[in-house]
């Protein structure tokens, strides 16, 4: 049997979409704390919320392969992720897929996240069962509140402090496709893989994307940190999204993220979406529509 936990979020539903097309659906069970909204997927939903560790021996029963979607619970997410591998190894599971976060395996990570991540790999490669570990890049959704790009289609100029942030920004769709793969075929225990787009884009190729999506006439132009400080209190952004921005651009730009792989071209089957097809998809949302 084949589990996918987090089914009702983003990723966990597209997770669970791609696995059906490799597998019998009723083989797959979808895990949620919300099991009304995962009615619509076609396959058999249970209740699971890994902050109750009761309710997991009922949930994971019967699984086989399992993909651990990583909470959004920063603070708490170690102790949930152990719970939900205790659980899946006592129900004997014979893989667990986690994802996780691009290089979040090296200490000198400075993204937040990247602590709770590391961890919960730890727990994983001392559960006793074979895991894998899939390190997503950065989610191109994740540039509507890291950068102004509405604003930048709107006016012709994306403008930040900083340069060279290259980022291999990679869709959920295909790393739910990876996760979806892997599930189904078995296989890359023990590996721990970098899931990345095609290309690492630094702002000026974001820039590029966003004319190549819209059609209109995009440029980056590169502020100084004091004109940057006084952009986004014009625009009425909260300060401390301001400063995850800042914090997420300069992390770029030490090259955190510049990490480029083959895993969804190797594992999935299919070359991963570049950035301007990404925003081609999302095009009327960029024009102001
Ligand atoms: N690489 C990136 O750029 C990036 C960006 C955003 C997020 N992420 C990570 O990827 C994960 C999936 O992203 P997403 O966009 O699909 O997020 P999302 O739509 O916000 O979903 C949050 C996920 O966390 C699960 N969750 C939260 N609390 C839980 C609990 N107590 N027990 C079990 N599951 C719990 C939810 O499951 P249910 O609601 O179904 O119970 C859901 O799958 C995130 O949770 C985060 O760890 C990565």
């Amino acid at each position: 049997m084949f589990v996918v936990t987090g089914a009702s979020g983003k990723l966990g539903r597209l997770a669970v979409q791609h696995l059906i097309e490799r597998v019998d659906a009723a083989k797959v069970v979808a895990l949620t704390r919300t099991p009304d909204r995962a009615a619509g997927l076609g396959v058999r939903v249970r209740a699971a919320d890994f902050d109750d560790p009761g309710s997991l021996a009922r949930a994971f029963e019967g699984a086989e392969r399992v993909l651990l979607v990583s909470t959004d619970a920063l603070g708490r997410r170690v102790a949930q992720h152990a719970a939900a591998i205790e659980a899946a190894a006592a129900a004997g599971a014979r893989q667990l897929v986690y994802t996780s976060l691009v290089r979040a395996g090296e200490p000198g990570n400075p993204s937040l996240l990247a602590p709770e991540h590391r961890e919960t790999e730890r727990v994983l490669a001392e559960s006793g069962v074979p895991f894998t570990v899939l390190r997503h890049n950065i989610y191109p959704d994740m540039l509507h509140l890291l950068a102004p790009l509405r604003e930048a289609v709107a006016t012709g100029v994306l403008s930040g402090g900083g340069d060279g942030d290259h980022v291999a920004y990679v869709t959920r769709a295909d790393c739910a496709a990876v996760g979806a793969a892997i599930l189904a075929e078995g296989g890359h225990t023990g590996q721990f893989l970098e899931v990345t787009g095609p290309a690492a884009v630094d702002r000026a190729g974001v820039a590029e994307a966003l004319a190549e999506a819209t059609g209109r006439p995009v440029r980056y132009e590169r502020r100084t940190r004091r004109e940057e400080a006084a952009d986004p209190a014009a625009r009425g952004v909260a300060p401390e999204l301001v400063s995850a921005a800042r914090q997420f651009w300069d992390d770029a730009a030490a090259g955190w993220m510049d990490v480029t792989t083959h895993v969804v071209e190797r594992v999935a089957g299919r070359p991963p979406v570049p950035l301007a097809e990404f925003f081609a998809g999302c095009r009327n949302e960029l024009l102001g529509g």
